[in-house]
């Protein structure tokens, strides 16, 4: 398998991502949910006791394997035990995710749109403004939804040194310099601090074992490990790739742009004293009344923010997309343009089921009374994900040889013996124990 991205393209692409709506849109409003900074340090040490470990391994096997999921873990697996190559069907995960993923992409950019023509102005109106484009007005709903999903496709269509390598490379820059503009003119403002204070003083009345629950699934999602796409951008990396800081730069990039991301938000919201919607509302409720509370600079920032999200969501659809096209084009010789638009038209009609799932009258699209797109969202990042990153931890820690892993680890950033038996452990005893915890919780067992 060839080489396509370079050193940088590969971290920026990474880090696109993982940067995605679960970290400019998911993350305050959990943080805000469950309890403030008891909740950010619970998912900083679930980010780096749990997360960061399988990063690096996940990079390992695709930088190893060099090639789609499924090919990698067959390369890499000894012989007898090939088996575990099923694990690279993780892909399904990430078709699913980006089925729900694309109608949010969709929403986005009807808000970037809006923005500039006709932003909400106060709690009422931005109530309706998300009630149309998310449940009353199906034709604008499925025009955005479908507009997104193209520009997706026409990315991975590209192909992964035209379309992801050079999209993120200008994207993922933009994305930052977009975000620190806007959290440069929270700082001026009076409620900066406290939105910190919000963000990073804890209640401990809203933490419980659901807030621990939450806090693992989001340093799961966020980091994108568990549905085969970090190793399928992996399998593009350079041979020679150093592991260790590319993840640790990766992480950085995720964790940076969330926190800032959460002061720049509360900072806005609590400027004008704007109520504080729940969930999906924050960013797209209470957001919009909060930027409009701004006067004549508000249209400006409300679209800084919505492009900003809407870059932070492209690059991380894409990598959604590739995984499942990698497979098709290299385990079964399709080409790229016929990959491409076969996943991105199974992509699209599971997209809409997610999309009609919460329009009004569409409520057969639902399964034990929650919407298709809930049931998406909820299946993938608290069963899925984890449950695959359990089987990974397995496979690495006790079904490779441990020094056939230091070998290659050696040469990638883990020369060191204490880092390689930090991280191997990790992998190894500590994130199983942790995963198999939560399932026994979520199932109720404990
Ligand atoms: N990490 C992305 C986000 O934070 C979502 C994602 C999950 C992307 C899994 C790819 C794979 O929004």
């Amino acid at each position: 398998m060839q080489t396509k991205f370079s050193k940088l393209g590969f971290i920026l692409a990474t880090a696109g991502s993982a940067v995605g709506v679960g970290n400019i849109w998911r993350f305050p409003y959990i943080a805000g949910e469950y309890g403030g900074g008891v909740f950010v340090l619970t998912y900083l040490l679930a980010l780096f006791v749990v997360s960061f470990p399988l990063l690096v391994g996940e990079t390992f096997l695709g930088q190893f394997g060099r090639k789609d999921a499924v090919s990698s873990l067959e390369a890499i697996a000894p012989e007898g035990k090939k088996y575990w190559k099923v694990l690279g069907f993780s892909i399904v995960s990430a078709f699913l995710i980006l089925a729900f993923y694309n109608v949010v992409v969709g929403w986005i950019l009807y808000y970037a749109y809006i923005s500039l023509t006709s932003l909400p102005q106060n709690s009422q109106e931005a109530k309706e403004a998300f009630d149309i484009i998310a449940s009353q007005k199906p034709i604008l709903s499925v025009v955005f939804f479908t507009i997104g999903s193209f520009i997706v496709s026409w990315i991975i269509y590209r192909g992964v040194d035209k379309g992801i390598q050079r999209m993120n490379l200008f994207l993922m820059p933009a994305l930052v310099v977009v975000l620190l503009f806007m959290f440069g003119y929270a700082m001026t403002l009076d409620s900066f601090f406290k939105a910190i204070e919000f963000l990073f003083t804890s209640d401990l009345a809203k933490f419980n074992s659901e807030a621990v629950l939450v806090a693992i699934g989001q340093a799961f999602f966020t980091v994108s490990v568990g549905v085969g796409v970090v190793m399928t951008y992996a399998s593009f990396s350079d041979k020679h790739q150093n592991i260790l800081h590319s993840s640790l730069w990766i992480i950085f990039l995720d964790t940076f742009i969330a926190i800032i991301a959460g002061i720049m938000i509360f900072t806005f919201l609590f400027a004008n004293n704007i109520p504080l919607s729940e969930s999906v509302g924050l960013a797209f409720k209470s957001m919009p009344v909060a930027f409009a509370s701004f006067g004549k600079i508000g249209s400006l920032l409300a679209f800084m923010f919505f492009v900003s999200l809407a870059f932070a969501s492209i690059t991380s659809a894409i990598s959604l997309l590739e995984a499942p096209v990698s497979y098709l084009t290299q385990r079964l010789n399709i080409s790229r343009a016929k990959a491409t638009i076969f996943i991105s038209l199974g992509v699209y009609v599971v997209g809409l089921a997610c999309l009609f799932s919460y329009m009004d009258g569409f409520s057969f699209l639902s399964i034990a009374k929650k919407p298709l797109f809930d049931v998406f969202n909820i299946v993938t990042s608290s069963v899925l994900m984890p449950l695959s990153g359990l089987l990974m931890a397995i496979f690495i820690g006790w079904v490779l040889d441990k020094r056939f892993v230091f070998n290659y680890m050696k040469e990638r950033g883990f020369k060191n013996q204490v880092v390689f038996l930090s991280w191997y452990y990790l992998v190894k005893i500590i994130s199983p124990i942790i995963l198999v915890a939560v399932a026994l919780k979520e199932l109720k067992i404990i």
